[in-house]
């Protein structure tokens, strides 16, 4: 399946995405919209580097055979640790005969055939918060929302809380996207003492808040202060802002200030189980993962959707037998190669 929904997606993706053999940026670069980075792409290959940069201890000699890759997060059961990333715009992103209906579908079902959830996206035109409201009335996701500015904010909240998920995001990093502004749908940044009252306003429907777009301790201790119960560390797959450094680069020190305060998610170039390994080991609880999933699903729907998950199961099972971590709560900074 794997090699078949790429070849499919390399078709209908054609002008938006080359489903190149490793996703990285480089054969997309500026491409915003479409599936690339914005501007040189800095951000978007300085995730990939700095995943790269990281190696692993390996070790043959222990007692594991098989490890187990079930996990948590925010009391939602996983079979392995990674979620689907919130991706919306099939049309104007990646193919404009797939209809939003069908990617989200893909996505959602996808994942939650497999024990795990995806994530809806969020933006301009309607039908992309239509078609996340509609998918989610069938499968379990986590919707996010944007940072609008005014009343499309509690709409949307209100909206999204109808659906009743086990948990709502906002990608705060959402900020910068002049497109929006320009579209008369302006976003902005969250004062905390406005993020305090969207996430009071959640809470009162006792649904937990995760803020998305995390790049500093700092940002991360004010989103403990507004009350968030996870971060999703994230520079927005470099669609946002042009030279951050990777996500992996700033997760150890993110980690080390919030840890066990909050939930720590994190995103940005991760394409194996590998890679998954390296990202909880740097300090994170679960990895969202993007573009790969939208090829996924874009080239095989839903049963696309559920074979990328079986390889990166399968990879990530590899990886923690051979470094030696039984349970996901065995993978810790020890399993680095410093
Ligand atoms: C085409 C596209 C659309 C996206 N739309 C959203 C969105 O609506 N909301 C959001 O929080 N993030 C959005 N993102 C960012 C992803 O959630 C995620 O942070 C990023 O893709 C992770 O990097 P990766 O693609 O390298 O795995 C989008 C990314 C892409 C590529």
């Amino acid at each position: 399946m794997a090699n078949t929904y790429k070849d499919k997606a390399r078709e209908l993706m054609k002008g938006f995405c080359r489903v190149c053999p490793v996703c990285n940026g480089k054969a997309c670069i500026g491409e915003v919209p479409g599936m690339g980075g914005l501007g040189t792409a800095a951000s978007f290959h300085n995730n990939m580097s700095a995943l790269a940069a990281v190696t692993l201890n390996m070790t043959a000699l222990h007692g594991v055979t098989a490890p187990d890759t079930a996990t948590s997060f925010l009391g939602i059961p996983l079979s392995f640790p990674v979620i689907a990333a919130p991706i919306g715009g099939a049309q104007f992103n990646m193919s404009p005969g797939f209809s939003e209906e069908t990617y989200i579908e893909s996505v959602l079902g996808g994942f939650e055939a497999e024990g795990s959830i995806g994530c809806t996206g969020d933006g301009v035109p309607a039908f992309i918060i239509d078609a996340a409201c509609a998918s989610l009335a069938r499968h379990k996701g986590i919707p996010f929302i944007k940072p609008w500015e005014g009343k499309e904010l509690d709409e949307k909240i209100e909206r999204v809380l109808a659906c009743d998920p086990p948990a709502i995001g906002m990608d705060v990093d959402a900020a910068g996207l002049v497109t929006l502004r320009k579209m008369g749908r302006p976003v902005t940044p969250m004062a905390p003492a406005t993020l305090q009252r969207v996430i009071d306003s959640v809470h009162a429907k006792k649904k937990p808040f995760i803020v998305k777009g995390i790049m500093t301790p700092s940002d991360a201790e004010k989103a403990i202060e507004a009350g968030a119960d996870a971060i999703v560390v994230s520079n927005h797959g470099g669609r946002i802002l042009d030279h951050c450094p990777g996500t992996a680069a700033v997760l150890p020190a993110i980690a080390a200030r919030v840890r066990r305060r909050i939930s720590i998610a994190v995103d940005g170039g991760v394409r194996t189980g590998c890679d998954v390994v390296k990202m909880l080991a740097l300090g994170a609880d679960v990895v969202l993962i993007g573009r790969p999933v939208s090829v996924a699903a874009v080239g095989g729907e839903m049963e696309g959707v559920r074979a990328f998950c079986q390889t990166i199961r399968q990879e990530l099972t590899q990886a923690m037998l051979l470094t030696g971590c039984a349970r996901v709560a065995d993978i810790s900074a020890e399993i680095l190669w410093k």
